[in-house]
């Protein structure tokens, strides 16, 4: 068994995806670029600033640093409105029974995303108190799929990279785990997420034989 697991929180833990989706299509729609939720996969995981970077390359356009500012800063205004609603409901089928039972056996929880937003999340769906151990983007320098967010899990957990097992539904948080020599399980798409070491459909009725093939 791993000493450890590090979540990522959106699409792992909390079902905020359709949230940052809708925030960023407003501001894509806005610069009248063309935006997909198959677009909006390649920005799972990945920073406002950049996110943001990624829609106006999708739409051969270029801003000053101080427009995306701007634009990133009007976004997170329309996503902190829509899960400002959040409550326990939120949070994603299989994840509380899941972290007990890594608690029954004495697997260490922790937490590592790239949003700003993370701390409010965790408080707002009641789920503070199960990540003692919590990196977000506000710790961070390098948003995934640098392995920062999780190399700094790791350190603070005391635990080696080999001895955690990362949980991630965005492209670029495996690819983050897999560059911290860190194993993987993709939660999501397995044809969308090929680089993890197993995947998953969703967190629910996970058991401990989920650490047997890695
Ligand atoms: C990641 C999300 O967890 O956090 C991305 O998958 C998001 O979609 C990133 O852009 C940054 O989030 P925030 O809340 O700081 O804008
Ligand atoms: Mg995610």
């Amino acid at each position: 068994l791993p000493k450890a697991c590090i979540f990522d929180l959106d699409g792992v833990i909390v079902d905020t995806v359709p949230a940052h989706f809708v925030a960023w299509k407003a501001m894509a729609d806005e610069l009248n670029i063309p935006f997909t939720e198959v677009d909006n996969e390649q920005l799972k995981g990945v920073s406002r600033t950049e996110s943001m970077k990624r829609i106006l390359a999708m739409g051969g356009m270029t801003k000053s640093n101080i427009e995306i500012e701007e634009m990133t800063t009007k976004k997170n205004h329309i996503y902190v409105e829509i899960i400002s609603k959040m409550t326990p409901d939120d949070i994603l089928p299989g994840v509380v029974e899941f972290l007990d039972l890594l608690d029954d056996n004495n697997i260490a929880i922790a937490l590592g995303s790239s949003s700003k937003n993370a701390p409010v999340i965790l408080e707002a769906v009641g789920l503070a108190h199960r990540f003692p151990v919590s990196v977000d983007g506000n710790q961070i320098a390098h948003s995934k799929p640098h392995p920062e967010v999780f190399l700094l899990g790791a350190d603070r957990l005391g635990l080696s990279p080999s001895e955690c097992v990362v949980f991630e539904d965005a492209i670029s948080g495996v690819q983050a785990a897999k560059r911290g020599n860190f194993k993987c399980v993709g939660v999501g798409d397995s044809t969308v997420l090929s680089e993890a070491d197993v995947v998953i459909p969703d967190m629910k009725n996970i058991d401990l034989t989920i650490f047997d093939n890695l």
